[in-house]
């Protein structure tokens, strides 16, 4: 397979996904690791199996199920990624971020992603919801973007801005419908790493100094191509696990610690997100 994803195969995928739903969802959602349970509450649900679209990147990471749910939430028509491939499994940038180009060939105008992240600010603890203000996109700064290769006039320009990744609009309603609902919301910068080892303390202080709050392994690619295209950005970061700058012996960072806390906000951020929903545009 080819590092760059063409335009023919995302039409091939938009096409299946067409084949398969007669729906036509306004909004994306991407749940991330350990947050697949939202999923469950879409009504009228067409699900689709990632395996069965073309040229669709599979998840090989326990947390992510992998599944398309096309269908109703609150009201609203939603296509849901439940679980996403990340860069670390092998796929290039272009192939983990064919989904969010199959999302914008179905017509979403919206996109609201969540993940979960390593908190970097010391004010954060494991369980915080954060709201994502802006990114640091460090492999895309040392030339691993999502962009990068042929760009395809039609999706977007070759030299997209990336003054607003996430949309300022929908971070007020965010904050404001959290501040309602009685659920406490960080906000902050998270920084994009590949993966999959986890942060040195020397790489989580490099981190901190350079403005970030969160870390994590997902989400900034799909974001760049979003933008490229126009989409407005919502994200949600999941504060998981808070690693140690300056460890005791036999300190650790594990992925079960990060699916079990992930699980224990799902419903904070399930609830968030229902409500968030009942007050978009
Ligand atoms: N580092 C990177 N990615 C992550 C972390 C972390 O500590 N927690 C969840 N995703």
């Amino acid at each position: 397979m080819s590092e760059f994803v063409s335009r023919e195969q995302i039409q091939e995928a938009v096409a299946f996904v067409r084949r398969r739903t007669g729906q036509q969802p306004a909004i994306g959602l991407v749940l991330g690791s350990g947050l697949s349970g939202l999923a469950e509450a879409v009504t009228s649900a067409d699900i689709i199996p990632y395996q069965e679209i073309p040229h669709w990147p599979a998840s090989t990471v326990p947390g992510h199920s992998g599944r398309l749910v096309v269908g109703e939430l609150e009201g609203r028509a939603v296509l849901v990624q439940q679980g996403r491939a990340h860069f670390y499994e092998g796929y290039s940038l272009s192939q983990i971020t064919l989904p969010v180009r199959v999302m914008i060939g179905l017509g979403i105008s919206t996109l609201i992603l969540t993940n979960a992240a390593g908190g970097l600010n010391p004010d954060f603890r494991a369980g915080d919801l954060m709201l994502i203000r802006d990114h640091l996109n460090l492999p895309g700064l040392a030339g691993n973007n999502p962009l990068r290769g042929p760009n395809d006039d039609e999706a977007g320009p070759r030299f997209p801005d990336m003054t607003f990744p996430y949309d300022p609009d929908l971070r007020a309603l965010a904050a404001s419908v959290a501040a309602d609902e009685g659920i406490p919301l960080r906000e902050g910068v998270y920084a994009f790493v590949g993966g999959p080892s986890f942060e040195t303390p020397a790489e989580l202080r490099m981190l901190r100094a350079l403005g970030a709050d969160a870390v994590g392994m997902s989400t900034v690619p799909t974001v760049v191509v979003a933008r490229h295209a126009g989409i407005r950005v919502l994200g949600i970061s999941t504060i998981t696990n808070v690693p140690s700058m300056d460890p005791r012996p036999g300190q650790m960072t594990t992925h079960e610690e990060v699916l079990e806390v992930g699980a224990l906000v799902v419903p904070r951020l399930t609830r968030l997100l229902h409500a968030l929903l009942r007050r978009l545009a």
